[in-house]
């Protein structure tokens, strides 16, 4: 975060909304701008991987990840309604207005990992937080090997951004693979865990020279993450974003500690073994 002197960190600042899609049941992206059109030049500096924090007046605070990438025209955060701040969200209409401070966080170093080979895994909304990363490294193709991207969900109607899927993987050199726990009427395509997709036929994940990204839920990150280790990869070649219950959202109030570190300011992203050496357990 980039902040003057004078500046008042804590501030949130007022925003409006433009339109509102859902996702997936309880699931909706809300685009927005804020009212301050130089906020909004200088909010869009963020990183793939920070988060910001959303006020819904009257109602209170929650900490959201930033899906768009920093170049995309439109600001949004993709939300599911999991309680009171975010019901409150669901509930706006166009037109309506909240308010947000940050971003916060330290994001995904992108930069470090030009040259590798960029391996994607996702479980249900997980996709969210990786979704900055993986239009920044499409908007930087170039500097990157290979790119896979492995989603599953429970069932088709809950993979997210699918129409974005299918627009990623035509870029060349990117691939997408999708798979769900129970299929239903019209799905011809893979049914299994996400890990199960690392064996499918015609798949290969490097090893060598990869940065592997997974978000999901812990029961999905556990297994990936024994599925990946067996395959070689080391726990520094591991990336995640953890979740915690942000309140300050810059390293004052201790609300998000794990150990020795601070998720807002030190987070959300870790290695996998950055993870495991604070004794996290997920
Ligand atoms: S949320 Fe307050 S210290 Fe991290």
């Amino acid at each position: 975060m980039n902040a003057s002197a004078t500046e008042n960190i804590y501030l949130p600042k007022t925003a409006v909304l433009d339109r509102i899609v859902t996702e997936i049941p309880d699931v909706k992206t809300f685009y927005w701008r804020f009212d301050d059109a130089a906020e909004q030049q200088a909010f869009k500096r963020f990183r793939p991987g920070q988060f910001a924090q959303v006020s819904l007046f009257g109602v209170g605070e929650f900490p959201a990840s930033l899906p768009p990438s920093p170049t995309e025209k439109e600001t949004f955060f993709t939300i599911r309604q999991v309680g009171s701040c975010t019901a409150a969200l669901h509930q706006l209409k166009a037109g309506d207005r909240f308010a947000v401070r940050g971003p916060y966080g330290n994001g995904f170093p992108m930069e470090e990992y030009y040259g590798k080979n960029l391996v994607f895994v996702a479980g249900g909304i997980g996709l969210i937080p990786l979704r900055s990363c993986i239009v920044d490294a499409l908007e930087h193709r170039d500097k990157y090997q290979r790119i896979q991207i492995f989603h599953g969900a429970k069932t088709p109607g809950e993979l997210m951004y699918v129409s974005k899927l299918h627009e990623w993987e035509l870029t060349p050199g990117v691939e997408c693979h999708l798979t769900v726990d129970r299929a239903a009427a019209g799905w011809s395509g893979n049914v299994g865990v996400v890990g199960s997709l690392f064996a499918k036929p015609g798949v290969h994940v490097p090893v060598e020279n990869t940065i592997a990204f997974v978000c999901g839920p812990p029961i999905m990150f556990r297994f990936v993450i024994k599925d990946l280790l067996a395959m070689g990869f080391q726990p520094r070649q591991i990336v995640s974003t953890l979740e915690r219950y942000m309140k300050c959202g810059v390293g004052k109030c201790g609300h998000c500690c794990i150990g020795v570190a601070y998720v807002c300011v030190d987070g959300p992203v870790f290695t996998y073994e950055q993870i495991a050496n604070l004794g996290e357990d997920i």
